[in-house]
C-alpha cells in the first residue's frame, strides 16, 4: 500500500506531467497579483507595484513583490518591464543590448489601493497608438490600438479561453495573452517550422540555443528570437504589430489557436510592442530597437562554395578551377576545420595547408576577386604547448566551474570556453584574430558551434592518465569522464522546457548551467546569448582589424545579432522536407532583423540526389546568402558533380549575378530600415489574406516573386498569383495577369526556376558575370514594368552601390550612389527619369545604363526596348545614375519604343 506521502508525490507527479501536455496553457498554477500601488515616474512612464495573492510551491515559491513599469518609449513602441521589486534579477546586459535602464524607484502600498479595487489614478496610458491599460485584482493588462480599438495583447483569462493568471517565482515565469482566431502569427524561433511560417496551434515553440540537426518536429534549434509579428485583417484592414518577449532564459511557448502562453524558467518579463502597422513599418520599429542589419560586402552577395572534409589545399584550388571550368559563378572559397592543425582554432596544418602555398593561392584569388572565408569554433583546446591557451590561461578568459576553466569536448579534444561576456574576453580574442589574420589574410569569419555545443553533458574530467586524442576525423565519442549534474537548481530546474523535443536536461550536450561567466552570472541564465556575444566580439575584432566592413557567419543567434553577423540554418538534410523548411526559416530570420540568411544548398548530410541538387540550387540561388556546403562523410556535391546541377546552376545563378545590384540595394534597405531581403508575400500584399501563410513561394524585395519546385519529380509547379501583371524574368515574354489573386500552375521542367517580376517596377539589372567584382562593372538595363493593358501607369524602383569595403553603408559620406527611378506610360508617351541623391561611386566607376525595357504596353508582354547607350534613344546621358545634382526626364514617344 502506498503511504500517503508517497501518494502526494505520484498526484504531484501526474499534475507535473500534465503541464507538459498540449492543455498545458490551460493549467492554472497560481492565483496571481494584485496591483497595491501606482504612480507617474519622472521619465514620463508608470510604475506599480503588485503583491501575490497565495503563493505556492509549484516549481518554486511565488515572489512576493513586483515592480512593473510601463513607458511608451517612442511614438510606436511600448515597454512594459515586471521584475522582482525587492531583488535584482538576471536581465540581458544592457551593454550587450542598449536600451533604457527601468528607473529605481521604490514603491510602498498606497493607501488608496489597500483594499484592492476601486478605480486607479492612473488606468489609461495612452500617449502613443498603443494604449496600455490593466486590472488590478487579479492583475492583468492589455494592449490596444489606438486607432483601430483592437486589443493586441490581453493577459486576462475569460471563460472562452481559460488560461492562468500570472506566475513569478525565482524559476517559473509564466504569461498568457488572449489572441483573436483569424489571427496570423509569424515568428518565434529558431524552429523547424515544418507548418511552415505562420505559428500552427499546439505545435511547440521552444527557445533555447542547442545544436540539434532541424528535423520534422518543432524542436528549438541554434537560435533564440521570442519575437513574434501579428498581421490581423480587421474589416479588411490589415494591420501588423509585433511582440518581443526580450529574455535570454529558456522558455516554452504555447500557441493554441485563440491564446499565447510563455513558461519561462527566469529571468523577468520584459515586453516590447511594436505598432507597426505594415508588416515593414513592423521590422522597421524592431530593428530600430534590437539593432540594424549590419551592412554585408557585394561579394558575400555573391555565391559561396564550402565543404567539411577538403583535405588538402590542392583540393580547394581544384574546385576553384572546376567551378571556372563549368562556368558556374563563385565568389568565395571556404575552409571548414581541415585546414587548422589537429583542430585548434587559428592555426595552419603544415603538410595539407603550408603557409607559403595557402598565400600564394590566396593572392592568386584575391587578385581575381575571389574570397576566402575560415570557420572558428569557440572551443579552445586545452594543451599547454598551444599559443592561444596559453594566452587565454594568462587572461583568465574562460567560462568556470567550481572556480576552474569549465571543461568541455570539441573537435580538438578536450577544450574551455571563452566568457564572451568578460571584456577581457573580447580583447584576448579580438588580438588573437589579428594574430590569424597576420598569418592568413582571410576576408571573413565563420563561427560554429556556439550554442555553445559540447560533446559531453555536464562535470567532465581528463581520465587520469590519458590525453584526449585530437583525432583526425569528426566523432561524436567523448573522451572525458563526464558526470551528469542533477544535484543543483539551475541544472536540474523544477520545470522542464521541451529541450531538443524530449526534455533533455537543459545542460544536455553545452555548457553545464550552474557554470558561471564574468562577474557570477551564471550560464542557466545567459545560455542563449553565447553565439551573440560571440558576434559581437568577432565583429569588434574584424572591424578593428583594416577598418573594413566585416562578414562573419554565424550558427547561434538571439535578438539583435543580425547587426553583427548573417546566419546559416545549421546542419540541414539532404531530402525535399529540408528544402521545403529552408524556405521558412529564410523567411522568419528575415522578421528577426537577421535578413542574410541561408540553407547549405543541396543540404549537409546525406548524400542528396542529383534531381534534389537541381531543385535545390534553384531556390538557393535566391537566398540572400548563397552557399553550397556539406558535410565530412557526404559525397562531393560541389554545382559542377553533375552536368544536370551544373546546367540548373548556370541558369539561377546566372540571374542572380544580374540581379546582385538589386539585392545589394535590398541590403543597403535592410541596414536602413530593417525591411528583410526575402521577405514572405504578405510584407507586399497584406490586403490579399490568401498569401498569408505561404511558405513555399517568396520575395525578394517587393517585387520578385520566386515559385520554386519544392516536391520530387514536378515538372510544374503551382503558385499563388496575388491581383496584378506578373511578367516571367527569364523570359519577358511571358507575362500572367492575375485580377482577383489566383494559383497557376507554371511549366517547371528541370532546369526552369519561375521568377515574377511586379508590375510598377523598375528593376535595374545588370549582364552578370562569373564573379560579382566583373559583373558590377557591366552596364545597367532598367527593366520598368506596367500593368498589362493598361493606358496608363506609373513604375519606381532604386539602386543603392559603394564601396563594399567602406565599414558604414550609408548615404552623406560623398562615396556612395542613391538612385530613384520613376516612370510613367499615359497616352501612349513613356517617360523614364531618375532622380539622383549621390552620385559619386557610379561616376567614379563610369556605370551607365545602356538599356531600358518596358513592359506592359498596349496589353502585350512583349519588351519594348528604348536603347539608351546603345543609341536607339540618343541621348544616353538622360537616365542618370551618377549625377547628383540633376533631375532629368526622358520622354519617348510610343513609335520608338516600340522598334526593337
Ligand atoms: C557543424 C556545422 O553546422 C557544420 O556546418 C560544420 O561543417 C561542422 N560543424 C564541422 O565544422
Amino acid at each position: 500500500m502506498l503511504s500517503s506521502s508517497s501518494s502526494f508525490y505520484s498526484v504531484l507527479l501526474v499534475l507535473l506531467l500534465c503541464l507538459h501536455s498540449s492543455d498545458a496553457a490551460a493549467a492554472k498554477i497560481g492565483q496571481g497579483y494584485r496591483l497595491v500601488s501606482i504612480e507617474e515616474t519622472p521619465d514620463g512612464g508608470i510604475v506599480g507595484l503588485l503583491q501575490v495573492k497565495q503563493k505556492n510551491q509549484i516549481y518554486g515559491s511565488d515572489i512576493t513583490n513586483l515592480q512593473i513599469y510601463v513607458k511608451h518609449e517612442t511614438e510606436d513602441r511600448l515597454r512594459v518591464h515586471i521584475t522582482d521589486a525587492d531583488k535584482q534579477r538576471w536581465e540581458i546586459p544592457y551593454n550587450l543590448l542598449p536600451r533604457e535602464q527601468p528607473p529605481a524607484m521604490k514603491l510602498t502600498i498606497s493607501k488608496s489601493r489597500k483594499d484592492g479595487g476601486g478605480s486607479l489614478q492612473v488606468s489609461d496610458y495612452s500617449s502613443n497608438e498603443l494604449i496600455f491599460s490593466y486590472t488590478a485584482d487579479p492583475f492583468s493588462f492589455m494592449v490596444k490600438r489606438k486607432s483601430n480599438g483592437d486589443i493586441l495583447f490581453n493577459s486576462k483569462s475569460d471563460k472562452s479561453d481559460p488560461f492562468g493568471e500570472m506566475v513569478f517565482k525565482d524559476q517559473y515565469i509564466e504569461i498568457s495573452t488572449k489572441l483573436p482566431k483569424d489571427a496570423s502569427l509569424y515568428g518565434l524561433g529558431e524552429n523547424t517550422q515544418p507548418h511552415g511560417i505562420k505559428l500552427y496551434p499546439n505545435d511547440p515553440y521552444t527557445l533555447y540555443t542547442t545544436d540539434v540537426s532541424a528535423i520534422n518536429l518543432n524542436t528549438d534549434l541554434y537560435g533564440s528570437h521570442p519575437v513574434y509579428m501579428d498581421l490581423r485583417n480587421v474589416g479588411g484592414q490589415p494591420n501588423a504589430h509585433a511582440v518581443l518577449l526580450l529574455n535570454s532564459n529558456g522558455m516554452d511557448v504555447f500557441y493554441t489557436g485563440t491564446s499565447l502562453t510563455y513558461k519561462i524558467i527566469g529571468g523577468v518579463l520584459d515586453f516590447y510592442f511594436f505598432a507597426g502597422p505594415t508588416p515593414l513599418a513592423v521590422v522597421d520599429q524592431y530593428t530600430a530597437f534590437i539593432g540594424r542589419p549590419a551592412p554585408m560586402p557585394y561579394w558575400s552577395l555573391g555565391f559561396h562554395q564550402c565543404r567539411w572534409g577538403y583535405h588538402n589545399l590542392s583540393v580547394v584550388e581544384d574546385v576553384v578551377a572546376n567551378y571556372q571550368k563549368a562556368q558556374i559563378p563563385l565568389d568565395v572559397i571556404w575552409n571548414d576545420d581541415d585546414h587548422m592543425d589537429g583542430h585548434k582554432d587559428f592555426t595552419l596544418n603544415p603538410n595539407n595547408y603550408p603557409r607559403p602555398k595557402l598565400l600564394a593561392f590566396l593572392d592568386k584569388i584575391h587578385s581575381m576577386g575571389m574570397k576566402y572565408i575560415v570557420i572558428i569554433d569557440p572551443g579552445i583546446a586545452v594543451n599547454s604547448s598551444y599559443g592561444v591557451y596559453q594566452r587565454a590561461i594568462a587572461n583568465d578568459v574562460f567560462i568556470k566551474y567550481e572556480g576552474e576553466p569549465y571543461l568541455a569536448q570539441v573537435w580538438p579534444g578536450a577544450v574551455n570556453f571563452p566568457d564572451f561576456l568578460n571584456p577581457k574576453t573580447v580583447q584576448w580574442w579580438g588580438d588573437e584574430i589579428r594574430r590569424f589574420h597576420e598569418l592568413v589574410p582571410v576576408n571573413g569569419l565563420w563561427i560554429d558551434m556556439n550554442e555553445a555545443s559540447n560533446f559531453c553533458s555536464g562535470l567532465c574530467k581528463i581520465p587520469k592518465g590519458k590525453q584526449c586524442p585530437t583525432g583526425s576525423g569528426p566523432g561524436w565519442v567523448c573522451c572525458l569522464d563526464c558526470k551528469n549534474i542533477t544535484n543543483t537548481r539551475w541544472d536540474d530546474p523544477p520545470y522542464k522546457i521541451n529541450a531538443s523535443g524530449t526534455q533533455v536536461p537543459i545542460g544536455f550536450k553545452t555548457i553545464a548551467t550552474s557554470a558561471y561567466h564574468y562577474n557570477g552570472v551564471l550560464e542557466y541564465d545567459a545560455h542563449s546569448l553565447y553565439g551573440f556575444s560571440q558576434s559581437i566580439a568577432t565583429h569588434q575584432a574584424l572591424q578593428g582589424l583594416e577598418g573594413k566592413r566585416p562578414f562573419i557567419l554565424s550558427r547561434s543567434t538571439f535578438v539583435g545579432s543580425g547587426k553583427y553577423a548573417a546566419h546559416w540554418t545549421g546542419d540541414n538534410k539532404g531530402t525535399w522536407e529540408d528544402l521545403k523548411y529552408s524556405v521558412s526559416t529564410m523567411l522568419n530570420f528575415g522578421i528577426f532583423g537577421v535578413p542574410m540568411v541561408g540553407s547549405d544548398i543541396c543540404g549537409f548530410y546525406p548524400a542528396p540526389t542529383e534531381e534534389l541538387c537541381n531543385r535545390w540550387i534553384e531556390v538557393g540561388a535566391f537566398y540572400p546568402f548563397s552557399r553550397d556546403h556539406a558535410n565530412f562523410y557526404s559525397p562531393r556535391q560541389e554545382l559542377y558533380q553533375w552536368e544536370s546541377v551544373a546546367e540548373s546552376a548556370r541558369n539561377a545563378l546566372g540571374m542572380r549575378y544580374k540581379l546582385l545590384p538589386h539585392l545589394y540595394t535590398l541590403n543597403f534597405e535592410a541596414h536602413s530600415t530593417g525591411a528583410p531581403i526575402a521577405r514572405p508575400l504578405f510584407f507586399t500584399f497584406s490586403n490579399y489574406t490568401d498569401c498569408y501563410g505561404l511558405s513555399t513561394q517568396f520575395l525578394l524585395g517587393s517585387s520578385i516573386m520566386v515559385s520554386p519546385v519544392l516536391e520530387q519529380g514536378k515538372t510544374n509547379v503551382k503558385a499563388l498569383f496575388p491581383p496584378g501583371t506578373w511578367y516571367n524574368l527569364f523570359d519577358m515574354s511571358q507575362m500572367i495577369m492575375s485580377k482577383e489573386g489566383k494559383y497557376v500552375t507554371l511549366d517547371a521542367p528541370l532546369h526552369v526556376v519561375n521568377v515574377h517580376l511586379y508590375q510598377n517596377t523598375i528593376l535595374p539589372i545588370q549582364q552578370g558575370g562569373l564573379i560579382s567584382k566583373e559583373a558590377r562593372k557591366t552596364p545597367f538595363t532598367l527593366i520598368v514594368t506596367f500593368p498589362a493593358a493598361a493606358s496608363d501607369g506609373q513604375a519606381k524602383g532604386n539602386l543603392f552601390l559603394d564601396d563594399d569595403e567602406l565599414p558604414e553603408m550609408k548615404l552623406g559620406n560623398g562615396y556612395s550612389t542613391y538612385v530613384d527611378f520613376y516612370a510613367t506610360v499615359s497616352k501612349g508617351t513613356v517617360k523614364v527619369w531618375s532622380e539622383v541623391q549621390e552620385g559619386k561611386y557610379a561616376l567614379d566607376q563610369g556605370l551607365i545604363v545602356e538599356k531600358i525595357t518596358v513592359l506592359g504596353l498596349d496589353g502585350s508582354a512583349q519588351a519594348a526596348t528604348l536603347e539608351v547607350n546603345g543609341n536607339k534613344v540618343d541621348d544616353a546621358s538622360k537616365i542618370q545614375i551618377s549625377a547628383a545634382e540633376q533631375k532629368h526626364l526622358d520622354e519617348v514617344e510610343d513609335g520608338a519604343h516600340k522598334q526593337k
